[in-house]
């Protein structure tokens, strides 16, 4: 990316004028700040793996153990890293436009780290523990190094709290995901393939509901041919530098 990116200035105005911008945040984000993507999450002991076929209800099922054993390396390996310039950058977008909706697939809870509030955790946190049996969040589980928790409720297997392919979307983030989406006059779609659904959608909600589509990602995707802007990027270049250009004084509503 050039260190002096010329951005469109119907973008600026677009961002300068806009009573609601609602981002959709995926695993690109992250990467600056070491984690893989989730395409890309696959390496050591886990590499013969296929994250597809790890991250489902019915591979817990069948081994919970080894299940366990992933997210706890992905969750060491998370707890290692920091937010980047990245993340840090729509903490500062936040603060200059009307309304701000931060929606997020990720599960590393490094939108909040970095200081952004009311992050929609769309695909949960993978930090949280959760009953296998009744759907409920347990906090401060007392067995959680044993191989696989048990709930202190029910005494059911407890899993992390992350949504899984094939599982349906916390009714309280879909809510307010589709709300956003929906509400907003600007949407970014920020470091995602956008191939999983329902979240790829949220874009064509917005779009549909007369929304600008703006796309920061190093690669196209298949939401790129419906963006009205591509900032194509690593999102810890473009973002601080939209954010930079957003400040210019003369720029400032
Ligand atoms: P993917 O791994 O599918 O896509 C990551 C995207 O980030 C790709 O389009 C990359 O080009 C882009 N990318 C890589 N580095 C970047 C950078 N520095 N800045 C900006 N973009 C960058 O990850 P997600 O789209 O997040 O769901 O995947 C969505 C969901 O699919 C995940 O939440 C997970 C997965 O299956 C579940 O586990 C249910």
């Amino acid at each position: 990316m050039d260190k002096n990116p010329v951005f469109p200035e119907a973008l600026i105005d677009a961002l300068r004028t806009s009573r609601h911008v609602c981002v959709l945040s995926g695993s690109g984000i992250s990467a600056e700040s070491g984690v893989p993507t989730f395409r890309e999450a696959q390496t050591g002991l886990w590499e013969k793996f296929d994250p597809h076929e790890l991250a489902t209800p019915e591979a817990f099922l069948r081994d919970p153990e080894l299940i366990w054993r992933w997210y706890r390396w992905r969750r060491q390996l998370v707890a290692k890293v920091e937010p980047n310039a990245g993340h840090r950058a729509l903490v500062d977008l936040a603060s200059q436009v009307r309304e701000f909706t931060l929606i997020t697939q990720n599960v590393d809870g490094l939108h909040q780290r970095a200081g952004s509030d009311s992050v929609i955790e769309f695909h949960g946190n993978i930090f949280e523990d959760r009953c296998f049996v009744e759907g409920c969040i347990v906090k401060d589980a007392s067995d959680v190094s044993s191989a696989v928790p048990t709930c202190p409720a029910c005494g059911g297997q407890l899993r992390p709290g992350v949504v899984w392919f094939g599982e349906a979307i916390p009714e309280d983030a879909l809510d307010k995901a589709m709300a956003a989406a929906s509400s907003c006059d600007l949407f970014f779609s920020i470091g995602t393939s956008s191939l999983v659904w329902p979240a790829a959608g949220l874009a064509e909600t917005a779009r549909e509901a007369g929304a600008t589509i703006v796309e920061v990602n190093p690669n196209p995707t298949p939401l790129s041919n419906m963006s009205d802007f591509c900032l194509s990027g690593n999102a810890g270049t473009v973002l601080p530098d939209l954010v930079s250009r957003l400040l210019v004084p003369e720029l400032r509503a």
